[in-house]
């Protein structure tokens, strides 16, 4: 589902074919994982392969996010506590976030702002998810995590521009959607929704992506998006310091798709709260001193 024109797109499509695709041992880990016949000790021995993605996994799975009670200091541990599709999921959303990493000084900062929105929004996602008993609510914390991913495509590729859309939301009061709309006709859920096309993530959290501002145009996929989209605006009370620009109001129809109430959200932004504080500490998008 297209949802603005194409030709409002086009500058970023030739663009997008310039980015750098992920990287060769996420892909070979995801292969792995969708393989059924695949062991713990085939993908332990892919992660070693790769010091950054071991040093990031053994930090991640000795982190009081996870708190088990004793040291693990083997990937092959990890991938056993942690499960095949958790390991993927980490590993893929960190590994997107390298790709950008920010170059100069205002490019970084915002970066990091909108990291740890993703990272509270990842955490959300989750936490509702197994809050609603939701399937899979793993693949609810990738999606969190890259939902806004399009505003780096914008970041990276707008410049003066993306100063105008930031500004405007500033001194304007608009919502950072209608801003970007009103200068490039598209928003970055466009621009998101793009890129993991590109990168053929899986059509769910493309769906996800493209649609975490109206979910309820997500067909099929609308319960994930519906989840995400619940998750931004618990993410702004999660992580208020975090980027607080593109604050949608919760759609009628998304508390419809998901049946929940107002006592239902209370705590689940309290268990997300405790969570994003954990987790913030042990997971990183740059590793060592780079943020
Ligand atoms: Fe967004
Ligand atoms: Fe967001």
């Amino acid at each position: 589902v297209q949802t603005a024109p194409n030709d409002k797109l086009q500058r970023f499509i030739g663009k997008i074919r310039d980015l750098p695709t992920l990287p060769r041992t996420v892909l070979r880990i995801t292969e792995l994982i969708n393989d059924p016949r695949s062991s713990a000790r085939d993908l332990a021995r892919v992660i070693t392969e790769d010091q950054v993605l071991t040093a990031r996994l053994l930090r991640l799975v000795n982190s009081a996010f996870y708190g088990f009670p004793q040291k693990v200091t083997t990937v092959t541990g990890a991938v056993v506590l942690l499960g095949f599709d958790a390991i993927r999921n980490l590993l893929l959303s960190t590994s997107v976030f390298d790709l950008f990493a920010g170059k100069n000084q205002t490019t970084r900062q915002f970066f990091e702002t909108l990291w740890d929105h993703s990272l509270a929004c990842a955490v959300s996602a989750k936490t509702i998810g197994d809050h609603l008993r939701q399937d899979k609510s793993e693949e609810l914390f990738v999606a969190g995590l890259l939902h806004d991913i399009g505003k780096i495509v914008e970041l990276i590729y707008l410049g003066s521009e993306f100063s105008i859309i930031v500004d405007s939301v500033q001194t304007q009061g608009k919502t950072f959607a209608q801003a970007e709309f009103d200068m490039l006709g598209c928003t970055h859920t466009d621009t998101g929704q793009l890129l993991a096309r590109f990168w053929n993530l899986p059509v769910k959290l493309t769906h996800a992506i493209g649609f975490h501002h109206k979910p309820v145009a997500a067909g099929q996929w609308a319960r994930e998006a519906a989840i995400v989209h619940l998750a931004d605006i618990i993410a702004h009370a999660v992580n208020p310091t975090g980027e607080g620009c593109c604050l949608p109001r919760m759609g009628e129809a998304v508390q419809a798709t998901l049946d929940l109430t107002v006592a239902d959200i209370e705590p689940v932004m309290r268990a997300a709260a405790d969570q994003f504080a954990a987790l913030r500490q042990s997971i990183q998008p740059v590793d060592g001193n780079a943020r």
